[in-house]
């Protein structure tokens, strides 16, 4: 499946689970923001959001990849960091989840026009979540509410190549064995409750000129590995840009963790950045196994692949 080379990619972190300042930047790849120069301090929380700017042939268009858990961080955000809702052209939701979700219908109420929404057709099933104090959820994006907020739903299940630019890859083919979905996550059909097979989660990929792939993840539930060899098999490219992404692993465990670990270093990134739900213990075991070419990911983060 082709997608067009763009010249440029740019990921700014809106909304992640980590702020920390003494992360360090690389010049020109990866911009860490100075906080005492923004007009209103950046929130974290658990949620994600990214903004996303396309440079195809000059042309530059913007997409919001998931929409954090609550349009506070959202907003106050992109406030921060000098941006406004008018800027973003389309909105792409990466799983069914609320932290992915949560500031949707507040971001289209400050629209005027329509807002094409690219998400899985499976995103609307009920989920819920089993936790050690209890249960959670349900909770169920509205496929009704989104649309009279002005969204134009534009659902798939399979490989969809967006805007002539860009590919979600629809329900990531599972080729690793050792990326299971914990049995804590469940998602409900009619009224039948049943372990989530995250059909619905996809990653968003992009190609860029002599750099390769750039495979985005939400919360990568279907595993990050899978999603990567799956952008390989359906793009015909080998060569990885960059990975980034929460990875939810440390929930997995220790022979998770280390099969990913492997996984990532037989895909051989140039860089992986993760964040959100991959979990503390499990970022440290990253930046260890990577000690060049591995950050977190935190708000008010600027990650820049270029092509040459
Ligand atoms: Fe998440
Ligand atoms: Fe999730």
């Amino acid at each position: 499946m082709e997608i067009p080379a763009l010249q440029a990619i740019t990921i700014e972190i809106l909304v992640d689970n980590f702020f920390d300042v003494f992360e360090p930047s690389r010049p020109g790849i990866v911009e860490r923001v100075t906080p005492g120069r923004l007009p209103k301090p950046l929130v974290a929380a658990h949620g994600l959001a990214y903004l996303i700017t396309l440079n195809h042939q000059g042309r530059l268009t913007r997409l919001l990849m998931d929409a954090a858990n609550d349009p506070y961080p959202l907003f106050n955000n992109l406030e921060a960091l000098g941006h406004r809702p008018e800027e973003i052209d389309a909105v792409v939701v990466s799983h069914g989840h609320p932290d992915h979700y949560g500031g949707l219908l507040g971001f289209l109420a400050k629209r005027l026009g329509p807002m094409p929404i690219y998400l899985h057709q499976d995103i609307f099933f009920p989920k819920l979540f089993m936790t050690p104090r209890g249960r959670l959820g349900p909770w169920e994006l509205s496929a009704e509410s989104l649309a009279e907020a002005g969204g134009r739903l534009q659902e798939n299940r399979g490989p969809l190549v967006i805007l002539d630019q860009v590919l979600l890859t629809g329900t990531v083919e599972r080729s690793t064995g050792y990326e299971k979905s914990l049995p804590v996550f469940k998602r409900k059909l009619k009224d039948k409750e049943e372990q989530d097979p995250f059909t619905d989660e996809q990653a968003l990929v992009a190609l860029v000129e002599g750099r390769g792939l750039v495979v985005l993840g939400g919360c990568s539930h279907p595993g990050i590995v899978n999603m990567v060899k799956y952008a390989q098999k359906l793009t015909g490219v080998d060569q990885v840009a960059l990975i980034l992404g929460g990875f939810h692993l440390t929930a997995h465990g220790e022979d998770q963790i280390q099969a990913t670990i492997q996984g990532l270093k037989e895909i051989n990134p140039e860089l992986i950045m993760a964040g959100h739900c991959t979990g503390f213990r499990a970022l440290t075991k990253l930046a260890a196994a990577f000690p060049d070419n591995f950050m977190v990911s935190c708000v008010g983060t600027k990650v820049m692949v270029v092509g040459g």
